[in-house]
């Protein structure tokens, strides 16, 4: 069947059923710049060695421009008998320069082909994430500075447990997705190896000459065994778990402003331009943005193991399982894009509730610890201090107090003779945040600090 590239070999035709059934025509014509680009570069390499007239290579190099405007205009035709985006390009360049078309695909396979267009693809794909990470650290950045001087309740297990800065809050989330920057980064040095070249399997017999190509394409280094390339995926799956540990900070954050903005907290108003209503309760307005930043994680963790479970026990070198690497990796990539955009969206046009907080602020004893550490200052041994502070917890409780500053002197200084002089400068959650010093904590200077090295970090 001389229509298929293998036709040679082949006495009938390809069942319908199974083109339709092996075609990834539907899913990988989004490689189209890359496979472009990857094949001008190959084409450039075999008129280098001598494999290709210049003249020949300059006909090609204008073919694939040709087709490439095409497929932008969407004036292009993809079929699907010719199963996937390399084999679909090549065709056309081929009807339309005849042999010359025929020896682009000298000393190359589709398996080294297909790894590097996704290479290309992730590549680029990873930069994006990255600006995208520094857009939404930017955007907590200027949160942490405009709710500077807010205090909020700092929760463990969900119960009030010291206060903090709201901008310490805030900052924790840059600090995770400064990590996550990082995991891009390396993640991208490690995926930075040409794989073309490597042809089928076992590389060629022809002159090429690889570290050329790399230079063209931007890699920085060259494959070192052709066995290797083809079944290589260990780039897709480490940049789709990085997606993933992006997806799951989002999560996390998109839950705690989800509670955040209940009237149970009242912590935070978000705009109506980021949220929806009910179709039957008229007074809702509810963060549904944040609901499927939340909710997508789910998919994100859902193409990692898909990822996982499809190279396990894969043999060497390439085998067909691959081309179902493409559609976990791109909804990842998409999904998680798309999640960075809207909360960068949502950060920006978030607003505490200042008054609401304070109103509340004093409850749940967020000053307890630092009233300790004060016992602790005046050679109190820590357990003491921190039995005597829960006992005055205790007395409160037994009062009717909802505050330790709602003690008396006489209280205090009963508990702890210690506690007689400076402890009301240490009550309240106003003082007990100015007490912080460490490195790294909730003081007031130090979040100053965090703010600045944030600003100059992301050149804002
Ligand atoms: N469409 C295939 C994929 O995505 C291209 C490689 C096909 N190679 C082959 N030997 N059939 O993996």
């Amino acid at each position: 069947e001389a229509s298929k590239a293998w036709g040679g070999r082949f006495a009938s035709a390809t069942d319908g059923r199974v083109e339709r059934f092996t075609e990834s025509i539907s899913f990988d014509q989004r490689l189209f710049g890359h496979d472009i680009r990857g094949s001008i570069a190959h084409a450039r390499m075999l008129a280098k060695v001598g494999l290709l007239t210049v003249e020949e290579c300059r006909q090609i190099e204008r073919g694939l421009l040709e087709i490439r405007a095409e497929i932008e205009a969407g004036t292009f035709r993809f079929l699907l008998e010719r199963e996937d985006v390399h084999m679909n390009i090549e065709a056309a360049l081929i009807e339309r320069l005849g042999d010359v078309g025929r020896k682009l695909h000298t000393a190359r396979s589709r398996n080294d082909q297909v790894a590097t267009d996704l290479k290309l693809w992730t590549r680029d794909a990873l930069d994006r994430i990255g600006e995208r990470l520094v857009a939404l650290q930017a955007a907590f950045v200027a949160g942490a500075e405009r709710h500077r001087e807010v205090i909020i309740p700092g929760y463990t297990h969900l119960q009030r447990a010291q206060p903090v800065l709201a901008a310490h809050d805030f900052l924790a989330h840059a600090e995770k997705l400064e990590r996550d920057r990082s995991r891009v980064a390396d993640c991208r040095k490690r995926l930075n190896v040409l794989p073309l070249g490597a042809a089928a399997l076992a590389g060629t017999s022809l002159p090429i000459d690889r570290h050329e190509v790399a230079r063209e394409l931007e890699f920085d280094d060259v494959a070192a065994n052709s066995l290797d390339v083809s079944s290589d995926r260990d780039f897709a799956l480490e940049s789709v778990f990085v997606l993933a540990m992006i997806a799951e900070h989002l999560a996390g954050w998109a839950e705690q402003w989800i509670l955040w903005s209940t009237q149970e907290f009242g912590f935070l108003a978000l705009p109506d331009a980021i949220c929806t209503g009910s179709s039957i309760m008229p007074q809702k307005k509810n963060p549904d943005v944040l609901e499927l930043i939340r909710g997508r994680v789910a998919r994100v963790i859902g193409s990692l193991t898909t990822l996982m479970v499809l190279v396990k026990g894969l043999p060497l070198a390439y085998n067909r399982d691959l081309q179902e690497d493409k559609e976990p990796l791109f909804d990842a990539f998409d999904t998680v894009e798309a999640c960075l955009e809207l909360a960068a969206v949502v950060v920006d046009g978030a607003r505490l509730r200042g008054d609401r907080i304070a109103e509340r602020i004093e409850e749940g004893f967020l000053d307890a610890t630092t009233l300790m550490e004060h016992l602790i200052e005046r050679g109190v041994p820590q357990r003491t201090a921190h039995a005597v502070i829960g006992r005055l917890v205790g007395l409160c409780e037994r009062k009717g107090l909802t505050r330790l500053a709602d003690l008396t002197d006489a209280d205090l200084a009963e508990a702890d003779p210690a506690l007689g002089t400076g402890a009301r400068d240490r009550l309240g959650v106003a003082n007990a945040v100015k007490a912080f010093r460490s490195y790294g904590s909730t003081a007031p200077a130090e979040v100053d600090r965090q703010i600045g090295r944030w600003k100059e970090r992301l050149g804002l």
